[in-house]
């Protein structure tokens, strides 16, 4: 390296360019609020790694050029914690958590009640940050609690990591704690990536970021969206904190880190319940996963009064929620055939209490899910359930595996109606090739007909068109116009006024639309969206009915796929018998506006993230569809507009930095509102 002298101004101007770099960062990161652009951030990042060429000996630890990911390490120092690490006491119950109380207020000899701290607790990797003289000097894992391991060039990545801390009178020494977690957005993200390229999965958010932070190579790490929050401190030196954990963690926010926006200060114990019940209802919400809440007695000198029991502090307590992951047994693997014949195989398993409650089927999707989990029947599985998606098997427990495990067998043939089962090659779903012939599948069509976006059939439930398939009172979608009040008083559990309701349902569905007619018909790939633009595009069935698949695809959204589907669909003699019988018994419509005019979005592709509070996704979606926009999943230099609600992540991060409009949901309502929709 050559020893340049090095010019004053450009001293300063390397000084001058750090300062403005970590301010955007801070911005960007931890207040979420940018004011410089993206390419403007990137033109002054980009000059500061030129003088920093020129002259390497400007260089700094801290430097904001410093974050990228440096040279692949062989192992991972070991690393002393001074002021050790501790773990946090559980409660699963008020009770329990009204004991922990009892207990603090018992030792400090108080009947007054006591002020406690709110915070989620992360479900991520507790790190710890060294600062000396404001600088970043080390990142550690936890490890046992006296002994973690050294990742600071994988942590030097993370965005929210200050390298230096903003602001002046910082302490010599600052050792900031904090959990350092992946956001379920960009985990979602993550894993989609690695399933596209046939890589492997991470079971959760927590898993993730563990391998991410594991990583020899920090520029892996660098591509990984992790997110840092402080919560506490560890060692200081060489200043004074504020009296109470809240003031502190205030003050760790003005030096640049980010903190918890849940965060609360209860006044007394039933306040901390309230909380946690509170943060219970938001916590499917919440843009990370969280696996209970953790109360602080705020004070810090009662801390200190307080102080330690083996590994735990006497003054905090997490209280759990309940657990979305469970281990059980898998019992057996049947198959279900869905309505388009996808075969799925579906989990039987030991039933387990997981996410608030018992679970004991869970998905196992397809065939290539079996393999990539390589679970056998008999093996010990991890469940999962958040919120109300269905359950999965995230993992097998394989050291559990018993002896007599048996592998899972993929039926060749379909087990309701025998057919083959088909796959189509790139395709990871198997099919049963047997149609309406499939009893299985005849059940689902129906039931998929009379959906409330369908025909929308009131008081004909899926129990109900199992019984009545299984009873043979029902062959096809036309047969429910031809039900009986004598044949339905027949059934089990059926009184002679939900049977009389149930025709009277019938009867009013038979005036219908043509989208709706259409989406009830369930052609493979045409939903909602799909089934609007052909009865716009063809004004009505008939000529829908004859279009050949060249034609098909001038419609909006309509690839040579769907084209194909639709195609196929109709040539069927008994979807043309089927489609007669319905006419024939009075099921109508008006014919559509054909072409129209231009909707007021139409062209337009918009995304939605975050959470709605007042519309549910799919209204939202369905409204910007009905005025002609296209709802896209993901944000690209072709999203012409972004709404984004309560925690919106990196989709929204995404639009900012393609300066795409970003708006939120009131502004949609409004949007909505003036063009006419009552909302
Ligand atoms: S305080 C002495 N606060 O939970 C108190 N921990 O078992 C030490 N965690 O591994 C921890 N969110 O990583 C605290 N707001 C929070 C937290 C939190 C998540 C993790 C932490 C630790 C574990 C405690």
């Amino acid at each position: 390296m050559t020893n340049k002298k090095i010019p004053s101004e450009k001293c300063e101007r390397a000084q001058e360019l750090h300062e403005i770099l970590q301010r955007a960062n801070y911005q960007y990161y931890v207040l979420d609020n940018p004011e410089l652009p993206d390419a403007e951030y990137d033109r002054r990042l980009r000059e500061l790694q030129e003088l920093e060429q020129e002259f390497p000996e400007l260089v700094t630890a801290d430097s904001p050029t410093q974050r990228v990911g440096a040279e692949p390490l062989s192992s991972f120092a070991e690393v002393r914690h001074e002021v050790p690490m501790l773990s946090l006491d559980n409660a699963f119950d008020d009770e329990e958590l009204l004991e922990f109380d009892r207990r603090v207020r018992d030792r400090l000899n108080s009947k007054e009640a006591v002020e406690y701290a709110c915070e989620p607790k992360l479900d991520g990797i507790a790190i710890s940050l060294l600062y000396r003289d404001g600088v970043l000097e080390r990142a550690a894992t936890r490890g046992d609690g006296t002994t973690g391991e050294d990742i600071t060039q994988n942590v030097r990545t993370i965005g929210s990591v200050p390298l230096r801390l903003l602001d002046n009178g910082v302490p010599e020494v600052l050792e900031v704690r904090g959990e350092i977690y992946m956001p379920k957005e960009g985990f979602a993200e993550l894993n989609k990536k690695a399933a596209e390229a046939g890589e492997k999965t991470f079971v959760n958010p927590r898993n993730a970021a563990a391998g991410s932070l594991r990583q020899l190579d920090s520029r892996i790490t660098a591509k990984r969206p992790l997110q840092l929050c402080a919560y506490g401190v560890g060692l200081v030196e060489g200043a004074t904190l504020p009296g109470k954990h809240t003031e502190i963690l205030q003050q760790l926010n003005q030096w640049g880190f980010r903190i918890n926006s849940e965060m609360a200060v209860a006044e007394n114990i039933q306040a901390c319940i309230d909380y946690h019940q509170k943060l219970g209802e938001k916590r499917e919400q919440l843009p990370y996963d969280i696996d209970g809440i953790v109360f602080k007695v705020n004070d810090i000198g009662l801390q200190r009064r307080l102080g330690f029991v083996a590994r735990a502090p006497r003054w905090a307590m997490a209280y759990k929620f309940p657990a979305q992951e469970e281990m059980t047994e898998l019992l057996d693997v049947e198959f279900q055939v869905g309505r388009t014949g996808a075969v799925t195989p579906v989990a039987r398993l030991k039933p387990v209490f997981v996410g608030g409650v018992t679970v004991s089927n869970a998905t196992l999707h397809n065939r290539d899910e079996i393999e990539r989990l390589g679970v056998k029947i008999g093996d010990t599985v991890v469940i999962r359930r958040a919120g109300d998606v269905i359950p999965q098997v995230v993992s097998v427990v394989e050291s559990k595996r018993p002896k007599n495990a048996r592998a899972i067998e993929f039926p060749t043939h379909c087990p309701v109606c025998a057919s083959p089962v088909e796959s189509t090659p790139g395709e990871a779903v198997a099919r049963c090739s047997g149609g309406l012939i499939c009893k299985a599948q005849r059940k689902q069509a129906i039931k998929h007909f009379a959906s409330r976006k369908a025909m929308d059939i009131d008081g004909l439930g899926d129990k109900l068109v199992e019984q009545l398939v299984d009873e043979g009172l029902l062959h096809s979608v036309s047969g429910l116009y031809h039900l009986k009040l004598e044949e339905l008083v027949e059934l089990e559990r059926m009184g002679q006024k939900s049977a009389q309701n149930l025709l009277d349902a019938l009867e009013h569905s038979k005036e219908t639309t043509l989208p709706k007619f259409l989406y009830a018909l369930g052609i493979r790939e045409v939903g909602e969206a799909t089934a609007r633009n052909l009865a716009r595009y063809y004004g009505d069935l008939e000529p829908l009915m004859q279009a050949d698949e060249e034609s098909l695809q001038e419609v909006e959204d309509v690839g040579p796929v769907v084209a194909h589907f639709v195609a196929e669909f109709f040539q069927q003699p008994h979807a043309q018998e089927e489609i007669e019988a319905l006419r024939q018994s009075g099921v109508h419509w008006e014919p559509e506006e054909q072409g129209g005019e231009e909707q007021p979005l139409s062209g337009q592709t918009w995304v939605l993230t975050g959470k709605l509070e007042t519309l549910s996704r799919s209204e939202a979606k369905d409204y910007l569809q009905r005025l002609g926009a296209k709802v896209a999943g993901s944000v690209s230099a072709n999203t012409d507009s972004v709404v984004a609600g309560p925690g919106a992540g990196s989709k929204l991060n995404k639009a900012r930095e393609l300066d795409i409009p970003v708006m939120d949901e009131d502004e949609l309502l409004t949007m909505l509102r003036e063009r006419g929709f009552e909302i």
